[in-house]
């Protein structure tokens, strides 16, 4: 059996698109289980970026599966837009697969998210403003749309019906206009008809290509500590980017799931307000900002920077199963004196073992750091372990150290040719 789960184990944007374009290109099956077009996975081939949101990083091979599992909201307007540039740019040939039981984005919920952040103020979560949220709660409420009534018009024109005599008195409630549903229905039974082909039930492809023995990808979202159970909640989005979580986003046993890969920058960002311990409030932010163009992918905020927090990668760790580490982005810390990690956390004075569940704690954490001797080379042609400067070598190892996990994948640039693989994982 081979099925690699790659998950986020910070707060997003940890480079997971570039890992996973990594193995995709061995891979025989990319799945994303869960989260939408909030992600944003930059993938750079030959010097040419592409930006995916909702399209698993497997696309650009012609030979891999790429599925888009019933843990997901699919906005359809906008996937077919990703997958009409991905055309456009010359990316004709790919296997796509779309779960019938995925929820739908409908722009009701686009503009609740929008409002629901408006009238929280100050307290505001800082979401992507793609619906997301609103999308999640449709379907715990059990008043959303799956694809499978989607692609089917008469069963969409009665759900848009229906859905709507609710989430019109919402949208009145927050002083916004209510939607009328043939608009709705007429412009997105368009992108329904042009989706159709792609639906199927994945849950029994994926487990035939895993019983088969194909090399299985998870293409993990958003990072561990945006967990809707684990993160920093209310801080967080409303899936679980956990591996834990992987089996119920796509219909499988929990025994398929063999390796999980965190990756990790080798420091730390975080967009959208919430707790960040280890947050960097001197020009080292901008410096490494800068030098890791650290902007969204989706909304382009410039990212919040910090030192990397081990301690919350243990936590991330231990919540959702990560064995191997994947260290992204080490280049862009040369040029530091010192680079710092935050090896434990103290809440009030006092050391703890654990991350705190309340925000009003979490605000009041300070980390425990240990200092280590930066380098200076340029290290974005680096190929081997080896032939990294001495102090990077030991940056690494500590880290290996403190969370007890092998470092399989060290990335020293945005190329597919800048990643130094350790060991072989899949
Ligand atoms: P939502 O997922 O749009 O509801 O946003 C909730 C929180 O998750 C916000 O802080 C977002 O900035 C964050 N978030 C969502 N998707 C990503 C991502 O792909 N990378 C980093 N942060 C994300």
């Amino acid at each position: 059996m081979s099925t690699l789960v790659i998950e986020g184990s910070q707060w997003g944007d940890e480079g997971k698109g570039k890992v996973t374009d990594y193995f995709a290109q061995q891979a025989d099956v990319v799945v994303r289980s869960q989260g939408g077009n909030n992600a944003g996975h930059t993938i750079t081939i030959n010097d040419e970026k592409y930006a995916l949101r909702s399209i698993p990083s497997g696309i650009f091979n012609p030979h891999t599966k790429n599925i888009l599992a019933n843990g997901m909201v699919i906005n359809p307007k906008q996937l077919l837009e990703e997958l009409h540039i991905l055309e456009s740019r010359g990316i004709k040939e790919y296997q796509l697969f779309i779960s019938n039981r995925a929820h739908i984005v409908l722009p009701y919920h686009e503009l609740l998210d929008e409002a629901y952040e408006k009238y929280k103020g100050d307290a505001k979560v800082g979401t992507t403003k793609r619906g997301i949220g609103p999308c999640y709660s449709d379907k715990a409420n059990r008043i959303g749309i799956r694809v499978g009534q989607f692609i089917d018009e008469e069963d969409f024109k009665n759900s848009i019906v229906e859905s709507l005599k609710i989430k019109n008195l919402e949208l009145k409630m927050l002083g916004l206009e209510p939607l009328d549903a043939d608009v709705i229905f007429n412009e997105y039974k368009e992108y329904a008809k042009e989706i159709k082909k792609y639906v199927c039930d994945t849950s029994m492809l994926i487990e035939k290509e895993i019983e088969k023995g194909s090399k299985v990808l998870f293409e993990g979202a958003q990072g561990a500590m945006l967990c809707l159970d684990h993160g920093t909640y209310p801080y967080v989005t409303s899936s679980s980017p956990a591996a834990a979580a992987v089996p119920v986003d796509c219909g499988i046993a929990p025994y398929y799931i063999k390796d999980v890969l965190g990756i990790s920058k080798a420091y730390t960002t975080r967009v959208g307000e919430g707790p960040f311990p280890t947050e960097i409030d001197s020009d080292i932010a901008s410096y490494i900002r800068e030098r890791g163009h650290e902007y969204g992918t989706v909304t382009k905020r410039p990212r919040r920077v910090g030192w990397l927090d081990a301690f919350a990668l243990n936590y991330a760790k231990r919540v959702s199963g990560i064995n191997y580490l994947a260290l992204m982005l080490l280049d862009v810390l040369t040029g530091l004196d010192e680079i710092k990690i935050c090896c434990g956390y103290s809440l009030d004075g006092k050391e703890i073992d654990y991350v705190p569940s309340t925000i009003k704690e979490l605000n009041r954490v300070k980390p425990i750091y240990i200092t280590m001797p930066g380098w200076k080379e340029d290290i974005s042609d680096v190929k081997t372990f080896g032939d990294l400067p001495k102090n990077a070598k030991i940056y690494v190892k500590k880290i290996e150290e403190l969370t007890k996990t092998k470092v399989v994948i060290i990335s020293v640039g945005p190329n597919r040719s800048q990643t130094i693989e350790l060991e072989k994982i899949f």
